[in-house]
């Protein structure tokens, strides 16, 4: 359902690291929607290994390490470390949420074979844990089931001829997790308030957004390799979100912007938006995406040099 009243909105594109959110004040941020880079997975690694040097120094050295016990110990500091480097953004974000304000977080657990063992890295429940330890209350989340992959046997891609013979294949990574924190408790609002009444979403909207597996198709593939490089998520997923957990009128931020999805699905929705991207090279990317609206966009470049 549409939603009736427009309100003109603000947004804010800070080319920037969200460890430091200096430009947000406190308890100013209604709604958070991001996907940060998942621990582990591949694509990811050089992106930490810059963010931290104490990440980029173990990475060496289980390079050239030849004692397993010794490996395992630099396997585990590198998960340990990608994680507290992403819950430095989760305090953040508890920092400039209002209370009542809600955080939706979507993240993967990644599967890798490393020191000659193929292993799960539960990265969601790592999120909660910091999350829990910064003060979040976690809600019960969503689970969006992407389309299925082929089974992996031994972790190497494709079932092969034996792939049907116990015991030896896993389970295929086929959803990723949207988790749901909420500062505080329950967000107040006066009585008949209109922006939360003009907000409202309609039963089937409810019905099908208010449960746990989603089925939402990837993204479209309008600039295909800047949107596969940077794993953006599909527009779906921030319009249900901003529509569950904000009201017309509230201010939205996303610390992990990639290519501008949240700022765009923010505009047409009537709320304000705030995205932080460490990635110079995305500015034009962002600017892309937004440029059909009718609604001004500030962009503040900290950065002038990351590249990955
Ligand atoms: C998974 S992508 C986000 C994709 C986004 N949801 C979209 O639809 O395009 C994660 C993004 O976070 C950015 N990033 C990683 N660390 C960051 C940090 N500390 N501060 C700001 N951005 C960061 C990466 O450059 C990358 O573009």
């Amino acid at each position: 359902m549409e939603e009736k009243i427009r309100a003109k909105t603000d947004h804010r594109v800070i080319i920037g690291d969200s460890r430091r959110m200096e430009e947000v004040e406190d308890k100013s941020v209604h709604l958070v929607i991001t996907s940060p880079p998942y621990p582990m997975i591949k694509m990811w690694d050089e992106i930490f290994r810059k963010l931290d040097e104490r990440i980029d120094r173990s990475w060496s050295r289980l390079e050239v390490e030849t004692d397993a016990k010794m490996r395992e110990k630099y396997v585990k500091r590198i998960y340990e470390l990608m994680h507290e480097n992403l819950a430095k953004v989760w305090r953040e974000v508890y920092r400039v949420l209002v209370d009542g304000g809600i955080a939706c977080i979507n993240i993967g657990d990644a599967t890798r074979s490393l020191n000659g063992q193929f292993r799960l890295f539960a990265n969601h429940s790592k999120v909660i844990e910091y999350c829990e330890k910064i003060g979040f209350t976690t809600l019960p989340y969503i689970l969006w089931k992407k389309p299925t992959t082929k089974p992996k046997y031994k972790g190497k891609g494709a079932f092969l001829g034996s792939g049907f013979l116990p015991p030896n294949a896993y389970v295929t990574l086929d959803c990723e997790f949207i988790l749901i924190f909420r500062k505080g408790g329950l967000r107040k609002f006066k009585p008949k308030d209109e922006m939360r009444h003009a907000s409202k979403y309609t039963k089937e909207e409810r019905d099908s957004w208010f449960t746990q597996v989603w089925d939402v198709v990837g993204v479209k593939q309008s600039i295909p390799d800047i949107e596969r490089r940077v794993a953006a998520f599909p527009e779906e997923i921030p319009y249900r979100l901003i529509r569950m957990f904000s009201v017309i009128g509230d201010t939205v931020l996303d610390p992990f912007l990639g290519t501008g999805t949240t700022t765009k699905v923010a505009m047409s929705l009537n709320r304000n938006s705030i995205g932080y991207e460490i990635d110079e090279g995305l500015i034009e990317v962002i600017k892309e995406k937004v440029r059909s609206f009718d609604c001004s966009v500030e962009i503040i470049n900290k950065i002038k040099k990351f590249e990955y």
